[in-house]
């Protein structure tokens, strides 16, 4: 049947009968639907292909309403589902779900029907304890804020579960074994666990249940907190001194990693961009913690189309094996999906479990302690294929080999997109246990990709060094977390600088900032907006800076080791807008260059940041008056093999300098850039040394030099961002020197007020 192939399942159940019975001569008429009776009261709608054949209408509610009727299809010269120009669809408002099952307490105010905003408080009756938020707000998508109210003896073995809103509980004992189940009203469904057993250890097994509308979904806060801090338990490496309750990954422990993506019919040219995009967002995300995961990506609609299974990827041999990955997903093009037409997720768990089969077929041993996670993103429901829950069942099953210590190293995950999403079956294709949720409901794959954003600003990755977030939002300081000004005061000649975060306690600039006589009083450091003066404990210089060292060779200004460090007198508190930058030829930039421990070398790390004769490189302008951004991205190109000479030679043009020699006032110490050829360069202007070079690696900063010095100052007040020309050359302390290195490792390996950085 046709419209069986071309349609997922709830839209068929509303179409179908529609079809069947109609003539074959509209069957044939393709072309237009009627642009009237449309509207919809309190809304509006937004079409996907105007008002042609196949084109989608998506009633749009404002805050806190959801539409009578979700979307309406062109098909055959009507709008399906019809609606009556008498009745027409309309905005009506959110509800959530029913919060006076409370037992033995109270709960004000007392209402048939709690809308959006309304505020209910809860009590207990006497000889009963309050557990949960006491004050609840109802929220647009749904639900209750806070956590489920209960009133409790906790006499028993296990703490009363409690009774969610808009369920219904049965089970009045909570001793080891007891069993309680759940129900949700009629027209709500269950979500989590719908029966828990009370266990030896105090705890519920399962996790608790929520009722959702089908106008109930998750935030991306929601989502990224439950997510992250569910996925995070993998993605931790353990150091041994902070065993929580939940399982982290042993070092060099093995993670598998399997996602897949809903590519069926009703994922449209965009979005399944989009979903591809979601994807590579998920992985990079992913590899901003210390693991470093095997993946299998797949997309699946009728059938299952590998973009690369576990196998191969274990087996491509190039270190670099994310960006493989990252190609092969960009060229997997829409038209490549195949049939498309179903949405055959039985099939798509029969696929993972063979992967697996084969994964442990090459090693049994290695398979026993992988950690296996399956993430897969949905928009549709099941419409062939069968149930995939026996085939989930067989997944958890080969897993987990019923024994239940080893259920944890199983994490099924789903994330239902969309508006036409079957919570109920989905719920079975998730793992329930450990009180984390393992589903989540978004309304489209935006929200997934702000989930994803989220994920980072959670507190255990703000410690990672070169985050960058280069999205246009209002908040310009994420993207520099690290960046540092600098101002010196003396009764006359105070200095401006620029300066890097590198550890919760040290600032990494130039020792020309720096004077004799300067003390650690008349140094501030502006890093964050609106933050208070940093207390400066002191300041150390490169044992071998020596800035009149060569005055004697005609070199009026040297500027040879020109690094020092800033030593804050209290460890900062890093946030999403205060972070670290990363250092090479250290354990925390392996995390950020995606390599393993024994990958990580200080001449890997120089090979993949440096092997071009050309490399791309940035800095930033000083900070705009009064804020905490730089006024501009300042792009160059480190000059490198045959490149080289000519930008060091033309320092011999700086004014106070006079050698024959070009490398006598640069040495192999710095990093040359500036000039315009092959491509014109930015410069750097006064007040700008001490800042970051670094290079974006994949969206890491990471620094390899130090903005010293330069053969002309072309900024003017009219032209504060000039570009360069053909000799203005700037120098920047190149990071990768051995003299450099070994003092910033005295200082950075060993900042006990912080947190030290590994060198190696
Ligand atoms: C919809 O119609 C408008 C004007 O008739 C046209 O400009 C636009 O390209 C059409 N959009 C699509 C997706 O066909
Ligand atoms: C709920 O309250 C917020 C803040 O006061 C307001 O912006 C919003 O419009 C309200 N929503 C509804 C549906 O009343
Ligand atoms: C619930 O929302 C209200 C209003 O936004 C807020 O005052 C309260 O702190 C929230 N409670 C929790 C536990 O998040
Ligand atoms: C810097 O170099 C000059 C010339 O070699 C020397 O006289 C001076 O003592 C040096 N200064 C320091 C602080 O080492
Ligand atoms: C550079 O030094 C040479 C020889 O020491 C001298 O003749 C020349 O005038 C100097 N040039 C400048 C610009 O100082």
């Amino acid at each position: 049947m046709e419209c069986e192939q071309r349609l997922n399942w709830l839209i068929l159940a509303m179409i179908c009968p529609l079809i069947a019975g109609a003539p074959s001569s509209m069957s044939k008429r393709h072309g237009s639907c009627p642009d009237e009776n449309l509207n919809i009261d309190g809304g509006s709608f937004a079409l996907s292909n105007n008002y042609s054949d196949g084109s989608f209408l998506r009633y749009i509610c404002p805050d806190g309403y959801y539409p009578s009727v979700q979307s309406r299809l062109c098909q055959y010269g009507l709008w399906t589902p019809k609606t009556s120009a008498r009745k027409p669809p309309k905005c009506q408002k959110v509800t959530c779900p029913n919060p006076r099952v409370l037992e033995n307490g109270e709960v004000t105010p007392y209402k048939n029907r709690y809308y959006v905003n309304d505020t209910t408080t809860y009590s207990c009756h006497y000889d009963y304890k309050f557990r949960g938020t006491a004050v609840r707000v109802c929220k647009p998508n749904g639900k209750w804020n806070g956590t489920t109210p209960i009133c409790g003896r906790d006499s028993d073995h296990c703490p009363d579960p409690g009774v969610p809103p808009g369920s219904s509980r049965t089970g009045h004992r909570f001793n080891i074994d007891n069993k309680v189940t759940y129900r949700c009203d009629s027209t709500l469904t269950l979500i989590g666990s719908k029966e828990r057993v009370c266990q030896d250890g105090g705890q519920w097994s399962g996790t608790e249940p929520q009722c959702y509308a089908h106008f109930t979904y998750d935030t991306p806060e929601e989502v990224s907190e439950a997510f992250s801090s569910a996925l995070k338990s993998n993605l931790a490496v353990s150091r041994g001194d902070q065993q929580g309750k939940k399982i982290t990954l042993d070092q060099g422990g093995k993670l598998d990693i399997y996602i897949a993506v809903d590519a069926s019919n009703s994922i449209d040219k965009d979005n399944f961009y989009k979903a591809k995009h979601t994807v590579k967002l998920l992985i990079e995300k992913i590899s901003y913690y210390e693991v470093s995961p095997n993946y299998e990506i797949l997309m699946f609609a009728t059938d299952v189309h590998p973009i690369i299974t576990m196998k191969n990827f274990k087996s491509i041999r190039d270190k670099d094996k994310i960006t493989k990955v990252f190609e092969d997903l960009d060229n997997f093009k829409y038209e490549d999906k195949g049939d498309r037409t179903g949405t055959n997720i039985a099939k798509l768990y029969s696929y993972i479990h063979e992967s697996m089969k084969i994964e442990e077929s090459i090693n049994a041993m290695s398979f026993l302690e992988t950690q296996h996670i399956i993430i897969v993103f949905t928009d549709g429901q099941a419409n062939m294929g069968g149930n995939p829950i026996p085939k989930v069942n067989k997944i958890k099953y080969h897993i987990t080999k019923n024994d239940p210590k080893r259920e944890k190293k199983l994490d099924l995950y789903v994330f239902g997109v969309g508006k036409d999403v079957n919570k109920y079956d989905v719920n079975g294709l998730v793992s329930l246990r450990d009180r984390e949720k393992y589903f989540f409901m978004l309304p489209d794959l935006d929200k997934v990709q702000e989930t994803f954003d989220h994920m980072l600003d959670e507190s255990t990755s703000v410690e990672l060094c070169g985050i960058h977030q280069d999205y246009d939002d209002d908040n310009k300081r994420r993207a520099f977390p690290w960046l540092a000004q600098i101002n010196v005061v003396r009764s006359s000649h105070s200095s401006r600088c620029m300066g890097s975060l590198v550890t919760s306690t040290y600032i990494l600039t130039a020792a020309q900032c720096f004077k004799n006589g300067d003390t650690a009083d008349k140094i501030t450091v502006l890093l964050e907006k609106n933050l208070k003066v940093l207390k400066v404990k002191k300041y150390i210089l490169h044992p071998k800076y020596n800035n009149t060292a060569k005055q004697h060779m005609k070199i009026k200004e040297y500027f040879e080791f020109d690094v020092a460090l800033i030593k804050l007198e209290k460890a900062l508190t890093m946030s999403a807008n205060l972070r670290p930058i990363c250092i090479p030829c250290t354990k925390e930039t392996n995390g950020a260059l995606r390599l393993s421990d024994s990958e990580g070398t200080c001449r890997k790390h120089e090979e993949l940041l440096m092997s071009n004769e050309l490399v791309d490189a940035f800095f930033t302008s000083n900070m705009e008056i009064g804020t905490d951004v730089p006024r501009k991205i300042r792009h160059i190109t480190i000059k490198r093999g045959k490149y080289r000479d000519a930008c060091v030679e033309d320092a011999k043009k700086a004014v106070g300098v006079n050698v024959t020699n070009a490398r006598d006032v640069v040495t192999d110490n710095f990093l040359c850039s500036g000039g315009n050829e092959p491509q014109t360069d930015d410069v750097a202007c006064k007040g700008e040394s001490g800042g970051a070079t670094y290079i974006n690696k994949k969206g890491r900063l990471i620094q390899v030099g130090v903005v010293s010095w330069g053969v002309k100052d072309i900024c003017t007040r009219r032209n504060p961002d000039p570009v360069s020309q053909a000799a203005t050359r700037d120098y920047h302390t190149n990071l990768f020197s051995a003299d450099i290195l070994s003092f910033l490792k005295d200082h950075l390996g060993n900042d006990y007020i912080g947190n030290p950085l590994t060198f190696f």
